[in-house]
């Protein structure tokens, strides 16, 4: 059983259950589940990769600016279905191309984009450490 993280971002809080209720009827567990708002620092470190790119400060800003849900989602294939579901980083792509993507309804551009997703298991891991210290990955949490 493979697990990912995912992020409700501040634009998609107010759908937030909706989303859930997607991600369940996906088939994914919801193995945990935090509303917060981040800070400016614990966001600079979270997206620490991102941080020479010209949209950095801008997203920063952002993804401070509300209530955020940091979730760790459960299933085999975890990480590549999820980014599947979430569909295209840009969410004015994802509406042309992924329609009935998470991005694609609940998105606006290529920074307001509803979601996140870890890109792979090893980012999977880092990113639930983050925010989930001592959530255990060798364990299955779903009971179906
Ligand atoms: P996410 O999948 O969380 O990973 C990094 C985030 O940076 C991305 O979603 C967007 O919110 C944002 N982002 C990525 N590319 C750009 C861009 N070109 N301009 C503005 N924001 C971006």
């Amino acid at each position: 059983m493979e697990h990912t993280f995912a992020m409700i971002k501040p634009d998609a809080f107010e759908n937030a259950d909706e989303i859930c209720k997607i991600i369940e009827g996906a088939d994914f567990k919801i193995a945990e589940k935090e509303s917060l708002t981040l800070t400016p620092a614990k966001a600079k470190s979270f997206y620490g990769e991102h941080k020479d790119r010209a949209f950095f400060s801008g997203l920063i800003e952002f993804i401070t600016s509300g209530t955020i849900v940091a979730m760790v989602l459960e299933k085999e294939n975890a990480v590549v279905d999820w980014r599947s579901l979430l569909g295209p980083t840009n969410s004015k792509q994802a509406e042309e191309e992924a329609p009935d993507s998470i991005r694609a309804r609940y998105g606006t551009d290529v920074q307001k984009n509803a979601a996140h997703g870890s890109d792979s298991p090893s980012a999977a891991e880092r990113e639930i450490k983050f925010f989930f210290p001592e959530f255990d990955l060798t364990e299955t949490h779903r009971t179906s």
